[in-house]
């Protein structure tokens, strides 16, 4: 297994959406592994492909951050069918947004449709936070970062911040 790099904002890779997977390989059982190792090592509960570079619509996530048990799930293509309710997820934070903590709005339940690593078809419904980590990674596979939740001052000294870190660099 490998540590992937993860890509940060302002990389424009994150911005865009990805293509849906379209075969069950050998060497996405190897992308999926890897991606676990990555998120485990963060440490983070979640990462989608985009974020280590690869243009798949592919999520990782244990809502534990348990690196000795590793039950983490994999969701391939997913697609969120119904979301209901709402609640406010407190200091969500994103790999790929150093430095940010927000509380977003996001739906209290969420039905999700998608494949499991084998390519079986999944239905399922989460709450709680596994249906903010969702919705936080399938946001990633539109090109939404939780930057695009927040309002446009604190988006501005978010990014002023972070271009004066990358130019000190
Ligand atoms: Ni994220």
């Amino acid at each position: 297994m490998a540590l992937l790099p993860i890509l940060t904002y302002p990389d424009n890779f994150l911005l865009r959406p990805v293509r849906p997977v379209d075969e069950i390989t050998d060497d996405l059982q190897k992308i999926i592994e890897n991606m676990a190792e990555t998120m485990y090592q963060a440490p983070g509960v979640g990462l989608a492909a985009i974020q280590v570079g690869i243009d798949k619509s592919l999520i990782v996530y244990d809502p534990d951050a348990d690196p000795e048990r590793g039950e983490y799930s994999v969701i391939i293509n997913p697609c969120i069918l119904e979301m209901h309710g709402s609640v406010v997820s407190e200091e969500e934070g994103c790999l790929s947004v150093p430095d940010m903590r927000c509380d977003i709005e996001r739906a209290g339940r969420i039905v999700v449709e998608g494949l499991d690593r084998h390519g079986n078809p999944v239905k399922f419904e989460a709450d709680g936070i596994e249906s903010i980590i969702l919705q936080h990674e399938i946001d990633h596979l539109n090109g939404t970062l939780i930057l695009d939740h927040i309002s446009s001052l604190k988006r501005q000294i978010y990014k002023r911040k972070r271009q004066k870190l990358i130019k000190d660099e």
